[in-house]
């Protein structure tokens, strides 16, 4: 059901990022990538990062993103790369699950778990950046 604050249990914000995400799709040559699916619900998402060193510090220069899931893992994942791009690896690593539902407006309680799979994804993404990185000789 439509209202004035959005659409039945999500508000405004999140039914834009859901039927219009942003950075959706893939990073051939990405510095990182992270797989991740929800116990609960069997939803999937993959989110590559790509890394570059601009004076000194490392930024996530580009952020993409496919998610298999419903509207609220939708809305999370493309509020994440949002919120991550042009970030320094460090800080993106400090992003919570709370983070992004706070900065979409808030979920439906019973979709707070859906937040999980976009934080979580980017954390691992970032991991396998950092372990390629030290790897390297
Ligand atoms: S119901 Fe699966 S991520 Fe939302």
């Amino acid at each position: 059901m439509q209202n004035n604050k959005g659409f039945g249990p999500y508000n405004k914000k999140v039914i834009d990022h859901f039927t219009n995400p942003h950075n959706y799709g893939v990073i051939e040559d990405a510095s990182g990538v992270g797989s991740v699916g929800n116990p609960v619900c069997g939803d999937m998402m993959k989110l590559y990062i790509k890394v570059e060193k601009k004076a000194g510090k490392e930024i996530i220069t580009d952020i993409k993103f496919k998610t298999f899931g419903c509207a609220a893992a939708i809305a999370t994942s493309s509020m994440i790369t949002d919120m991550a791009v042009g970030m320094t690896v460090e800080e993106a690593k400090k992003l919570t699950r709370k983070d992004v539902s706070n900065e979409l407006g808030g979920l439906p309680p019973i979709k707070e778990h859906c937040s999980n799979l976009a934080a979580d994804a980017l954390h691992k993404a970032i991991s396998e950046y950092e372990n390629k990185r030290n790897s390297k000789p």
